[in-house]
Parts: structure tokens; sequence; C-alpha cells
């Protein structure tokens, strides 16, 4: 498969999620196999162009996530082309455009799924991206925004006129957020009326669900909420369908999983070699410039925020399993770093020890 210039190894893709998607959290699924493609939290246009450290950040990515596809957000054409300029300076593979998000605080600014009530405005963003880069530009958007309004199949070909290079599509409508299922019939209408490639985003929870959306006539599979509960859904998708049972992942694994995902997040911009990050053209290196007069305080701030990111993962990684709740609820009440660490050690290895025996 290919988006552009863009070949993807596999057709199964880490869906964009804010707060979850960061560059610790892909690497680590990458390293399970099966992965294509990952997609970064979206990020701010107007951040980018304005040079705001924190959407800096978002946009980071390292070698290994290769081919990485970088997500945007805004609603103003030339911002929109800048930022994509500045997408492509720092080396990624793909400028996607948010065109699904829901939440007031991005859809209000004529950004997220509310383009997708504007198709003038959504083709003016392509067309003026399409001509600033050479990367291949993207679109990612909902079925429509509410059932009166489920414009996906019209929008996905205006895109396509505009220059997109592929859309992807999840079929809930904005209204919807993500109550009810995904309308993969409308994806499946979308992938057989464009010539460029349709990647379908939703309701991929079990591997055997990724394989079979394939069949719906699509390019590629997006993979979101499946790849916070299962990290191997992809490798497992990628078993499925090459006719191999899909990988066994034992309760150990995913612990071990977890406490990866925590000292990776820990070591985030610590000592990293010159070059292991791609940062925005003029961005100060890692640590550079930083002040570390209280080297406790900061440590403390990265302890709490690397906390608030198992938290947040935690939530999705223990769905399904026996006594996952009250694992969720020790997490969110840990106050260290160490208890944090006692409490995955209990839940998946001494679990493990204790039902092997
Ligand atoms: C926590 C979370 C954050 C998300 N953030 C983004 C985002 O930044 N950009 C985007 O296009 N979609 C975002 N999505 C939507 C997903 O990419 C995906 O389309 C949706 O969750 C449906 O797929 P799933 O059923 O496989 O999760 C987010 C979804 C979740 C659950």
């Amino acid at each position: 498969m290919k988006i552009g210039h863009v070949a993807l190894s596999s057709p199964f893709v880490v869906a964009p999620m804010a707060g979850m998607t960061d560059t610790a959290f892909r690497r680590l699924v990458k390293r399970q196999g099966g992965c294509g493609l990952v997609v970064t939290e979206m990020v701010s246009s107007e951040g980018l162009v304005r040079g705001i450290d924190r959407t800096l950040e978002y946009a980071e990515y390292t070698e290994e996530e290769r081919p990485v596809s970088i997500q945007i957000f805004g609603g103003d054409p030339a911002k929109m082309a800048a930022a994509a300029q500045i997408v492509e300076g720092m080396g990624a593979d793909i400028v996607d455009v948010n065109m699904g998000c829901p939440v007031p605080k991005i859809a209000r600014h004529s950004a997220g799924c509310s383009l997708m009530r504007e198709p003038e405005q959504a083709a003016a963003i392509i067309d003026a991206m399409a001509r600033a880069v050479k990367i291949p530009v993207t679109v990612k958007m909902r079925a429509g925004w509410n059932d009166r309004a489920r414009n996906a199949p019209e929008l996905a070909r205006r895109m396509q006129d505009a220059g997109a290079a592929a859309v992807a599509i999840h079929g809930r409508t904005a209204e919807q957020s993500y109550s009810g299922s995904a309308d993969w019939d409308l994806v499946e209408r979308v992938a057989a009326d464009l010539s460029v490639p349709v990647l379908g985003s939703g309701d991929c929870i079990e591997p055997a669900h990724v394989v079979e959306r394939l069949h719906r006539g699509v390019s590629g599979v997006l993979v979101g909420r499946g790849v916070l509960r299962n990290p191997w859904i992809l490798a497992q998708a990628s078993d499925l369908a090459a006719g191999v049972p899909p990988r066994d992942i034992t309760r150990e694994e995913r612990g071990t999983f977890l406490y990866d995902y925590l000292e990776l997040l820990l070591s985030e911009r610590v000592n990293e070699q010159e070059g292991f990050r791609h940062v925005a053209p003029g961005t100060a290196a890692p640590g550079a410039g930083r002040v570390l007069s209280d080297p406790a305080g900061v440590a403390r701030g990265r302890e709490r925020w690397v906390i608030n990111k198992i938290r947040a993962l935690s939530t999705w990684y223990s769905k399904g399993f026996d006594g996952g709740s009250h694992f969720r609820a020790r997490v969110n009440r840990a106050a260290s770093l160490a208890e944090l660490r006692e409490i995955i050690d209990e839940f998946f290895f001494a679990a493990a020890v204790s039902t092997t025996n």
C-alpha cells in the first residue's frame, strides 16, 4: 500500500490519539511488529507556526517509528500550509489534517470536525497545503457532523480533488462522539468511489476485526482504542492475515510493556544522542536551555507527568482483565513511581506466578 510516494509495509495503522500516541508509546507498539504507519497526537497548527514549545514537542518523533504521519489541526489555509512546511522540515513522511475532532474547544474554531460543515474552507486548506509541501497531505474525517449531515462521501471526493493523497474515515458522526458503532458500510462506499487510498477507522477491538475490515475494500485500517487495550493487536492481525495463529501474549509480557513505557517516559529527552529525536528546525536540542536550578523540583514534575501518563494508558490497558477495575483504582491512587511499579508488579507478575503454580 502506498500513500503518495510513501510505501507502507503493512495496511495496519496506529490511529492518532491525543494524550495517548506519544513518541514513547508509538515506538513500543512499532517494536511489536505488524504496524505500517503511526500517527502522532493532533498538533495545533497555530502552536507550530508560533513555535510554542509544548506544541513542538507533540510533533516530535524518532527514526524507528518511520513512516510517521504528523496530524495537525486548524482552520486557516495559510497557517495550515505554513504548519505543513514545518512538519515537512521535521522530516515527517506524511502530514495529516484533523477533520474529525468533535471537542468544542477545537471544533468551535472552524477546525476539527467543524470543517466537515465548511467544505469550501476544508478544500482551501488541503489545496494550500498540497501546494506548500512535497510530502503527501492526508485527511482524517468522520462520517459527518450528525445524522442529518453524513457527508463523508462528498467531502472525501472533494478532498481528493483538492490534493489529498489519502483519506481516513472514522465511521461515526461528531454528534455521536464515541457512542453507537462505526458505519463501515459508509466507509466501504467511499473506498469504492475514490482513486486515492481510503482507510477505515472504528471499533476494531480484536485482531480478527482488523483483518475483516480489510475486506471492506479499504486500503488500510486505523486502530485506536484496540491498540491501547492490546498493543500487539496489529502484530496479531498480521499473523491472521498471513494465515498463522495470532501470537499469544502472556500476562508478564503485558507487565513488561507497561514497565518499558514507564522507563521510556522517564528517560524522554534525557541524555539522548544528537539526532535521536526529530525536532522542528531551529528548536533547541532536548534538554538544552532548560533551567535545572531545582533538580528535585524537575524530577518531581517529571514523576507526576509519568504517573499521569501511566494512569491514562491503564484505563484502557486493564479493560477486560480479572481484577482490572481494582488495578485501575490502585493506579489512580498511586502517589509515587515506586508505588506504581509495585502495583504493576503485583498485578502482572505476582498474579502470573500464582496462576501458573
Ligand atoms: C483517547 C482518544 C484520543 C483521540 N484523539 C484523536 C486525535 O487526536 N486525532 C484524531 O484524528 N482522532 C483521534 N481519536 C479518534 C481515533 O483516531 C479513532 O478514529 C477512533 O477512536 C475510532 O477508532 P477505534 O474504535 O479503533 O478507537 C481519538 C480517540 C481516542 C479514544
